[in-house]
């Protein structure tokens, strides 16, 4: 049974600096309580009585921070969340991703800190409807927690959580089964599945469209800064990138451009 004080303010210095160096995700004196719970679960799964034990422990294996730092993630999604970004797709950003690659006619796409997979299935729906059959498109989804890239994987979602997903779509890009849909196996080969820390390279390159979407909220400026620069050096000379309808980049040392459209705003890269 851990003490009321498992958790003093040194301790709390610790962890987030911990948490920070390595994820990027910043903890402050307002959210200190939601890295106390995490905490607390983490420690009575792992019959762990103490946090400098458990420190020792996430700082000698990597499994094991892998495992801590998927406890501290906000992984909320949704099918379709802020369906104005995907009718900028469709409307914007597909057609003019079609002048722009006319020649090769494949489009690349990175959902960063996709959580279970929600935000790349429904990229990769919307690109089926849109994209004629000549075209070709791949999207590489990402995230630092395991746990939601194995959901992601699998591609099954219970009856609650498909909400936001067109009666239309369901019914062409899933089967019902026990409990709830699997997403059908030609859309779910357009997306592979990948473990990035953001805080890292990642070695991807010539993307055309990087989502990352509701993640950046959870990092201090600098590390936010880190992130989207390094988004820069992922992407083609002519690409688009959406962050979180309530995340942004003004007053951040960044080349990319906003673009406003008639659905919603977005940023560009474009030289
Ligand atoms: C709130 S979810 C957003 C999911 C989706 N993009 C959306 O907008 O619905 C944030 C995701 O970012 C991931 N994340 C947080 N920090 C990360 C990091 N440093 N590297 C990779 N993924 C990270 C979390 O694991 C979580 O799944």
């Amino acid at each position: 049974m851990l003490e009321a004080n498992f958790f003093t303010d040194a301790n709390f210095v610790q962890y987030r600096t911990l948490v920070y160096n390595e994820s990027g995700i910043h903890f402050t004196p307002t959210n200190r309580s939601i890295l106390e719970s995490r905490l607390r679960e983490q420690l009575r799964e792992k019959h762990i009585d103490s946090v400098q034990e458990y420190y020792s422990l996430i700082t000698s294996n990597k499994n094991a921070l892998q495992d801590f730092l998927d406890s501290v993630t906000t992984n909320l999604t949704r099918f379709f969340r802020n369906q104005a970004h995907f009718d900028t797709l469709e409307h914007y950003i597909l057609p003019e991703l079609m002048k722009i690659k006319k020649d090769n006619h494949l489009i690349k796409v990175w959902s960063a800190g996709c959580s279970t997979g929600e935000e790349p299935y429904s990229i990769a729906m919307v690109m089926t409807e849109v994209l004629p059959p000549t075209w070709k498109f791949e999207i590489v989804a990402s995230d630092l927690s395991l746990k939601c890239l194995v959901a992601g994987k699998e591609g099954f979602y219970p009856d609650n959580r498909i909400e936001g997903i067109p009666m239309e779509y369901l019914r062409k890009y899933f089967d019902k089964v026990d409990g709830g849909y699997k997403i059908h196996s030609d859309i779910a080969s357009k997306i592979r599945f990948d473990y990035h820390n953001l805080k890292n390279v990642s070695g991807f390159h010539s993307l055309d469209l990087v989502f990352c979407r509701n993640v950046i909220i959870y990092f201090d400026e600098a590390a936010q800064a880190a992130v989207i620069n390094k988004f820069w050096d992922t992407m083609s000379s002519k690409s688009f990138l959406f962050i979180g309808h309530s995340e942004s980049l003004f007053g951040m040392d960044t080349k990319f451009e906003f673009v406003k459209t008639q659905w919603a705003t977005l940023y560009r890269k474009f030289v």
